[in-house]
């Protein structure tokens, strides 16, 4: 094509006006980034990976963890660029991946992808069985940050301490056993269907773990403190437990679970607390998101009062993603591309829980056609959901980088992702012993593209300017976490669906 100058502008307004006025003409293959998001889990699996792994520059690693203890803790997810096992970012993953399937399977059924998703839940939930040995134990952690990072090694070759930390009754961890519990009740619902066994055995262990956490009250970083620099618990352990009790109430609906969370409403922070960020340390806005779509079974009626003192803090969360709080200082700023930005070290992982409980309560209005209450005005589901839609775009590519910060998805995409195993020779192509700090040496401060694509890991990010530089060291951008995609694959099948079938309404 030949290109003038003049032309270029008359091209650029058109793209500006195309993007002002036409949001959704720009089209996005969501059915791909799904099943590549799923892909990702099989990129963090630890153990002994099986048959049917697709992920095939990983193998066999940490068949020993735990040993050391006397106890089997092969398996589970290593948590990000690093090979450590962190117990309550783990959990936190599962429950988001279990909340998504919940919300979303049927629709990850159409795209072909709901054996897949029961796939990346069971690995985490198989290993927080195995690590819950004693109904007052539960194992949290295996290695830790400060020796693993030490080396630059793929977890095939690990060298590194892996020794396994513990909460049990002496030494407490409401909030790891907590979020634990509500991984296992999530998926728990999730399992209900295809596998009523295994959904039960989930169930036994959910609520033996939220006994345990709400008997023996504490911070699980006073009692691992190898955790504190890295996961340490800012926000503490109430909002754990009343997290956990509703997601056991939601799987059990047994009364005791649901006068837990009403019972404690106030005192735990949860119709005190208005939190701008949703995140595997804070789950308030998740619970009081949950609370607010109780309102709307008839049952709960009687427990209105407290349920509409949890929706308004909902709605101040969901209202400040929406920049549509009065005070500019309680929305979530936004950088000028339109990104939601609430900090910079992996500033995606807020983006993706905000763009998941977006859906889920535009979903939830929709059938009535309710709107959301905000300060400076209401809004209906189809304009929440597009909203939702702009955050996933904006990760998918339609951005001022125009990068996907989805790894593998579209023709651009961070090349040098902040992770051990992608960015060093594949255990396939050679199964030669790679040292603890060789492989700083040797892979770690390359220029060149990791040599395996960690597809479907959603990176830190761009910085609060849309600027992104794709540099393995700068990890506050260039490294990806398992809760960062976990919330994307429900949203993921939601507008691949969307996309298919139903038309958009531009507003309400
Ligand atoms: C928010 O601002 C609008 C418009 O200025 C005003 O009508 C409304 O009362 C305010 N709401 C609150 C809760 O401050």
């Amino acid at each position: 094509m030949k290109k003038g100058k003049i032309q270029n502008i008359v091209w650029f307004a058109l793209l500006s006006l195309t993007t002002i006025f036409f949001p959704f003409c720009e089209s996005f293959n969501y059915g791909k980034a799904l099943s590549q998001s799923l892909l990702y889990f099989e990129s963090q699996r630890s153990g002994r990976l099986p048959h049917n792994q697709r992920v095939t520059w990983r193998h066999h690693s940490a068949l020993t963890d735990g040993l050391q203890q006397g106890v089997d803790l092969v398996g589970g997810y290593y948590d990000a660029g690093d090979n450590v096992k962190f117990g309550l970012p783990m959990a936190f993953t599962i429950t988001l991946l279990s909340w998504g399937a919940i919300e979303y399977g049927d629709q990850m059924i159409s795209a072909g992808e709901y054996a897949h998703a029961l796939q990346a839940i069971k690995w985490g939930t198989d290993y927080f069985i195995k690590a819950h040995t004693q109904p007052n134990v539960l194992w949290v952690q295996v290695g830790d940050g400060y020796t693993d990072h030490y080396c630059w090694q793929r977890p095939e070759d690990m060298t590194t301490s892996r020794r396994a930390y513990k909460v049990d009754a002496d030494n407490p961890g409401s909030d790891v056993a907590g979020e634990t519990a509500a991984a296992l009740a999530a998926a728990s619902i999730v399992f209900r269907r295809t596998n009523p066994h295994y959904s039960q055995l989930l169930l036994h262990h959910a609520e033996q773990l939220f006994e345990f956490g709400d008997k023996y009250r504490g911070k699980y970083d006073e009692s691992v403190g190898v955790a504190k620099g890295y996961y340490g618990s800012v926000s503490g352990y109430m909002d754990e437990l009343l997290w956990a009790a509703i997601w056991i109430y939601k799987a059990t609906e047994k009364e005791e679970y649901l006068k837990y969370f009403l019972d404690n409403a106030r005192d735990f922070g949860g119709t005190t607390w208005a939190i701008t960020e949703f995140s595997w340390d804070v789950k308030y806005a998740g619970l009081q998101t949950i609370a607010s779509m109780l309102l709307a079974q008839e049952k709960h009626t009687k427990h209105e009062t407290i349920l509409k003192q949890y929706r308004s803090k909902a709605e101040h969360y969901l209202c400040a993603c929406l920049n549509l709080n009065n005070n500019s200082m309680s929305n979530v700023q936004r950088t000028p591309g339109g990104l939601l930005y609430v900090r910079e070290w992996n500033n995606m992982q807020y983006v993706a829980t905000a763009s998941f409980l977006l859906t889920v309560y535009s979903d939830h209005l929709l059938p009535t056609n309710q709107k959301l209450h905000c300060q400076k005005r209401d809004m209906g589901p189809s304009e929440i959901l597009a909203f939702a839609k702009s955050q996933v775009d904006y990760i998918l590519g339609s951005n001022p980088m125009a990068m996907s910060y989805l790894v593998g998805y579209g023709p651009s995409f961070p090349q040098r992702v902040h992770h051990r195993g992608a960015s060093t020779e594949s255990y396939k192509g050679n199964r030669g012993f790679i040292g603890c700090t060789q492989g700083y040496d040797n892979w770690y401060g390359r220029a060149e593209p990791n040599p395996n694509v960690l597809t479907g890991a959603l990176v830190g990010g761009p910085d609060m300017k849309d600027q992104f530089k794709d540099d393995r060291r700068n990890y506050v951008q260039t490294e990806a976490c398992t809760y960062n995609t976990a919330p994307l694959v429900g949203v993921f099948a939601r507008f691949n669906v969307f996309h298919n079938e139903t038309p958009l309404i531009a507003s309400s």
